[in-house]
């Protein structure tokens, strides 16, 4: 536990197209060689907005599952589940339930925005009010401390900190802190022992977090820990607390942003996308016939690719000297909008040829992705129960 792990989970959309790619799937599979990671599909969060349609959501999960193994996301490293086949989430939901204030999520910036933008739903619905309750438990549950999110979920992991917070300040407390703790300090021997108390007394006195940080590393470090030992070691540095759920912390990384075929975010919902597998045809023809900047109505007026949607995508897919031709070539009128879109045919087609091989074996054996999935909730299964054992535990839930 509190090593560096490494949670993330999306809506179930189905397939998936080449803004989630860009904007999260690539990350994921960089993350996966460096960090243990979990990456699930939610699918109760699906229905905090879309409880009517509920029918849809498990042909949507198969879908997403073959997108992200097709992007390259590999289950030997990553442990890939489905949210409700791990029910410990919800008990977690419920227990952090006790303790959220009902202002902290009328607050949360999306909760307003989300009411105002679906208007054709109506989302006073519990659920829906309490969709930062779940995804805490989400992220708590496994005790994950990186959350790689977009922009967008940032005030949903920040209510996630102040949760985990808030729980170990309730639940965290024990008589007889300060000597438990002092006698774990001791276990850890003389030399690590001494380095503790340094880095603690810095931060403690000096405020200083990369003092804090070295000794959470320290304690990474330390195999040989009881769970609630560590706990209090954890703890000892900030408080007078046992940390039963560490803070994560969003990982926020520079995506390029990719425009729809419209100009506007890309998204399925407004028919502007460009699919993951898309066949190299389609490809063609969506981006020939894309729009480019108004003002070029003729082939010798000029334009300006600043105000035009393919720009975005030279941007994600273009080298230098490319982008130097494209702003040249059509700010003078040099070259016609067919000429410039021709490059990110390329580019995309080329992209997605390895894309759609890998998928295509999990679309032969969908047993292959089933099999992938059981395991990884099993797996995330036993990780959630272990954290569950000792949130009953703090909370004085235990009964055997
Ligand atoms: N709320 C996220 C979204 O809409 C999905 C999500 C649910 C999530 N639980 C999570 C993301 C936990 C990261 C961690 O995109
Ligand atoms: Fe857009 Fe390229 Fe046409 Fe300029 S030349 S308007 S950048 S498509």
């Amino acid at each position: 536990m509190f090593s560096d792990r490494v949670l993330s989970g999306m809506r179930p959309t189905g397939r998936m197209h080449i803004g989630h790619y860009h904007g999260a799937l690539k990350n994921w599979v960089r993350l996966q060689e460096e960090y243990e990671c979990l990456f699930f599909a939610a699918d109760w969060h699906a229905l905090t907005t879309h409880y009517d349609s509920a029918e849809r959501i498990a042909d949507s999960v198969w879908e997403m599952f073959v997108d992200w193994l097709a992007a390259g996301i590999n289950p030997s490293r990553a442990t890939l589940f489905i949210q409700s086949r791990v029910p410990e989430h919800a008990e977690l939901t419920l227990l952090l339930g006790m303790i959220t204030p009902v202002g902290w999520l009328e607050r949360v910036p999306t909760y307003k925005d989300q009411q105002q933008k679906l208007v054709d739903r109506d989302l006073s619905n519990f659920g829906f009010l309490g969709y930062p309750v779940m995804m805490s438990a989400d992220i708590l549950i496994y005790r994950a401390n990186m959350v790689p999110v977009g922009e967008d979920q940032v005030s949903h992991i920040e209510v996630t900190r102040e949760l985990a917070r808030r729980f170990n300040f309730v639940y965290g407390r024990e008589a007889g802190f300060e000597e438990k703790a002092q006698a774990a300090v001791k276990k850890l021997g003389a030399k690590k022992a001494r380095r503790y108390n340094e880095l603690r007394t810095t931060f403690q006195e000096k405020g200083e977090t990369d003092a804090l940080e070295a000794a959470r590393d320290l304690l990474n470090e330390t195999q040989n820990l009881s769970l609630g030992d560590r706990e209090r070691l954890f703890g000892y540095l900030e408080g007078s607390r046992r940390v039963i759920l560490p803070e994560p912390q969003p990982l926020l990384t520079e995506t390029p942003r990719v425009p729809g075929l419209d100009g506007q975010k890309m998204s399925k919902s407004y028919d502007n996308a460009i699919m993951m597998r898309e066949e190299p045809a389609d490809v063609t023809r969506k981006i020939r016939t894309m729009q480019t900047d108004p003002a070029r109505v003729r082939r010798n007026d000029p334009g300006n690719p600043l105000k035009c949607p393919v720009w975005g995508l030279h941007l994600v897919y273009s080298d230098e000297p490319t982008r130097a031709w494209v702003m040249q070539g059509c700010t003078t009128a040099g070259i016609g909008c067919l000429d410039c879109k021709q490059p990110v045919i390329d580019a995309i087609i080329r992209e997605q040829q390895p894309i759609r091989e890998r998928a295509q074996r999990y679309l032969d054996d969908p047993s292959l992705v089933r099999n992938i999935v059981a395991d990884g909730c099993e797996r995330a299964r036993k990780l959630a129960e272990e954290t569950m054992r000792d949130v009953r535990d703090a909370m004085g839930l235990d009964y055997t």
